[in-house]
């Protein structure tokens, strides 16, 4: 293959939402490029991660009745037009493409019908799951029909640099006066160490969140915010930043991996407890108790933390769930316990919370049309609204299955009418240096950025602490920079200078709203 790839279209990233629009897209026989920077499609990739499930419909249940969920967990910030096509179409979206097409087997009960379950803010048990590792069941899917399809070219090993647009990059210095609009990517080919110039019609973010800039994170090593780094860069327009969904229950033990122990824990009955063994939550929200909304929950963690002392709290199965139980809803958590010397069903989980989910990204319509001409985005990297200030429950992959099928649809009806970028009209990627970066210092800057996130951008956010955070990061941005524009690229200098770039925006967009909601919570 040589540095030039032209494609049809190009989906950058290859969890849920990416996978749907580069999949459907082939189907209808559009050449896809699905470019990933990991070295194997599962590696990381949140999608793969999730353990909870994904929203389907519950017994007696109704679009109305899960919005009214959504907007409570979003502190009344949803988009409404955004959760009604949420509503609307998730459970033809997860029948049709989910079910009859990749025949993903969701959990059954004995008498042979869908297990449906509840999590913190559902009104109703609502929520299909594969066990415990709902996301694993779902991508294998995925991956057994993209690796062999005729449609799609698939690259791993392969990292965007940035995004091209004809007023930034064309050799024509009069496509600068024209609408700001998107014709392929610099992609960084690590296998063999050279820049590929990547051109399509159509162009499709779907690199999903950014939880790696935080200290604590249940997120993947790949999740450093690639896409909304991007499309800011590009003069994109991003939103709602400042809500970092923090989830409340992570696996904690000095020394050892953090993993998350999914709410479906809770939805099955299990109760976060004190050192003393003494259930917390009813003090803090007396109707919804364990059940209670992320921000909710994590805060009351926090606070227990605070008032007695503790480095982390306890989930208490034991005395709430048979060790039966516990074995056959969690067999991949139990087993992840183990490993660390805690047996679920017979001690308590030592956990505290950590950076989950990004509510707010690049801004979509309701095709993901991104507010750059022909560049769309899609999951957890967008901002459709949905989430508003907090994100309900297994809504993620539902959000990146819906609208990875609407923005596949847009992306059908308009290809004809697009026009085909010219090779001859972008110069090849210049590189910046030979010299390697020293991996020492990078691997030092990716630290001190989530050291800054976690302790002053984090659970509890106050206008000192903000201040401080965006000065230090201004300085690192500055040095990064540096580093970026002088040294030789790999894909960790590039996910350094993105991190540093979606960190500013997280905390400039705390330090501006200085209104608590939802999970943007601030004393003062
Ligand atoms: C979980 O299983 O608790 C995480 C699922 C989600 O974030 O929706």
């Amino acid at each position: 293959m040589d540095s030039l790839i032209e494609t049809e279209v190009l989906v950058i990233g290859c969890g849920i939402a990416g996978a749907t629009t580069a999949l459907l897209l082939a189907n209808q026989g559009v050449d896809v490029t699905l470019v990933t920077h990991a070295a194997a499609l599962q590696d990381r990739n949140n999608t793969y991660l999730a353990q909870g499930g994904i929203v389907y419909q519950g017994v007696a249940d109704s679009p109305q009745q899960f919005e009214d969920d959504i907007l409570r967990a979003g502190a009344q910030m949803c988009h409404p037009r955004a959760i009604q096509i949420l509503a609307e179409e998730g459970p033809s979206a997860v029948r049709e493409i989910l079910m009859d097409e990749l025949r993903v087997s969701f959990d059954k009960t004995r008498h042979g019908n869908l297990s449906l379950v509840r999590e913190g803010s559902h009104s109703v048990a609502r929520i299909l799951h594969g066990q415990d590792a709902t996301g694993r069941v779902i991508f294998k899917a995925y991956q057994e029909v993209l690796l062999k399809h005729p449609h799609i070219q698939l690259l791993t090993g392969y990292t965007v640099i940035d995004l091209m647009s004809p007023s930034h990059h064309s050799k024509n210095i009069q496509e600068r006066y024209r609408t700001q609009s998107c014709v392929g990517a610099y992609v960084l080919d690590q296998n063999k160490d050279r820049v590929v110039t990547c051109l399509a019609k159509k162009i499709v973010l779907a690199t999903g969140g950014l939880g790696q800039i935080f200290l604590r994170t249940t997120n993947p090593v790949g999740a450093r915010g690639d896409g909304l780094a991007m499309a800011y860069r590009m003069g994109g327009r991003i939103m709602n930043n400042e809500f970092i969904q923090f989830h409340p229950t992570t696996f904690f033990k000095k020394g050892a991996p953090s993993f998350l122990i999914s709410e479906a824990v809770r939805g099955a009955g299990a109760k976060l407890v004190d050192a003393d063994g003494v259930p917390f939550m009813k003090k803090y929200d007396p109707t919804w108790q364990d059940l209670a909304s992320r921000d909710v929950v994590s805060r009351s963690i926090y606070q227990e933390m605070l008032m007695q002392d503790l480095s982390h709290v306890y989930l208490d199965l034991r005395s709430y769930l048979s060790a039966n139980e516990i074995s056959e809803k969690f067999p991949n958590m139990v087993r992840a316990c183990l490993e660390q010397g805690v047996d679920p069903a017979c001690d308590w989980i030592p956990v505290v919370p950590a950076a989950h989910y990004a509510c707010g990204g690049v801004w979509v319509d309701d095709w993901g049309k991104t507010s750059i001409e022909h560049l769309y985005a899609v999951g957890e990297v967008s901002c459709t609204g949905v989430h508003g200030a907090n994100r309900l429950a297994s809504t993620s992959l539902l959000e990146g299955l819906v609208w990875g099928r609407r923005a596949a649809q847009h992306i059908a009806e308009h290809l004809k009418v697009t026009q085909k970028p010219q090779a001859a009209d972008y110069p090849a990627w210049q590189n910046t240096g030979e010299r390697h970066a020293d991996p020492v210092l990078v691997k030092q800057d990716f630290d001190l950025i989530r050291n800054i996130m976690w302790n002053y951008v984090g659970l509890i956010r106050t206008t000192d602490r903000l201040e401080r955070a965006y000065r230090e990061l201004k300085y690192l941005e500055f040095e990064i920079e540096r580093f970026y524009q002088t040294m030789r690229l790999n894909d960790d200098l590039i996910g350094l200078r993105n991190a540093i770039g979606v960190a500013l925006i997280v905390a400039t967009a705390a330090r501006r709203n200085k209104t608590s909601l939802g999970c943007h919570f601030r004393i003062s």
